[in-house]
């Protein structure tokens, strides 16, 4: 299939009480060790890139990537812009054609983080681009960014900003980290639903490494839409890298020690479906 936007398939997650998760990718082999997992269990997924992967490898590579990859897929496959860092950046990755953007203001001032988000909002509108953007701050080391200082999002200024920006999703935070968590982390289920009372676009949860499944899931019944996945994934394809290159330390074939650690992120990435309620959702 083509590339599709987030637009609908969150729609329809929001609307039937699952989520679709959100995987970040860093090259080729975790595009498609992700894109099999989603074609075994029938399920639509994002594949999204940071600002420092995009870095790495520039937009037009991953866009070019992921698009030849979902066009052997038979499942929905959108391409995400992950924490944009700038109007500069998602202008960017709208040209080149990620089907969905995230700008994150979330570290800058209330007004300032409304500013942007709303610019980027109109930006994307007219070509049919969904825009993610994030208010309150969530902890641990996102990209090269560290926030020591988390902030929860507050449901009467989610409210306001949601009205303000035009957003098409909010990214909330209520306790997750980025990163690898020190101990189990408490998440403010409550203030979850009361911002779901209140803002009727679908809410993305970051920071997913780590959770338990069980709270994964009371998120999503709580109003999640969206999980993003990132540091698991990274864990998954490395540790499949130096499994295979500590039985075979002479390997110089990146086909041979890249297998497994694609295969460790498909293993992967098929619990998380299963966690997101998103098998047979294609
Ligand atoms: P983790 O690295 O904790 O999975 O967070 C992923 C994320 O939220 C990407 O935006």
């Amino acid at each position: 299939m083509s590339l599709v936007t987030t637009a609908e398939m969150l729609k329809k997650a929001d609307a039937n009480g699952y989520a679709v998760g959100a995987f970040n990718v860093e090259n080729m082999e975790m595009v498609m060790a992700v894109i099999k997992a989603c074609e075994e269990m029938h399920s639509p997924a994002i594949l999204q890139t940071t600002p420092s992967t995009v870095k790495y490898a520039g937009l037009d590579m991953y866009y070019a990537n992921v698009k030849a990859a979902a066009e052997r897929a038979s499942v929905p496959i959108a391409l995400h812009l992950d924490h944009g860092n700038s109007f500069e950046l998602a202008m960017q990755a709208l040209r080149v054609g990620y089907t969905s953007i995230m700008i994150d203001g979330s570290h800058d001032s209330f007004e300032e983080n409304i500013a942007v988000s709303k610019r980027v909002s109109d930006a994307c509108r007219p070509n049919g681009i969904p825009v993610e953007a994030e208010l309150g701050k969530v902890g641990g080391k996102e990209d090269d960014l560290e926030c020591d200082d988390p902030g929860y999002t507050d449901p009467d200024d989610a409210v306001k900003f949601v009205r303000e920006t035009g957003i098409t999703s909010l990214a909330v935070a209520i306790g997750t980290a980025h990163g690898i968590y020190k101990g189990e982390p408490k998440l403010d289920l409550n203030r979850l639903s009361e911002i779901r009372q209140v803002v009727d676009i679908p809410l993305v949860l970051h920071g997913a490494s780590g959770v338990p499944d069980e709270t994964v899931k009371e998120c999503i019944k709580r109003g999640i839409s969206k999980v993003n996945f990132a540091t698991e994934l990274r864990i998954a394809y490395s540790n499949g890298i130096k499994e295979y290159l500590k039985e075979n330390p002479d390997a110089f074939d990146p086909k041979k020690y890249d297998a497994v650690g694609m295969e460790k992120v498909t293993e992967l990435v098929k619990n998380k479906i299963k966690v997101c309620g998103s098998e047979n959702k294609a």
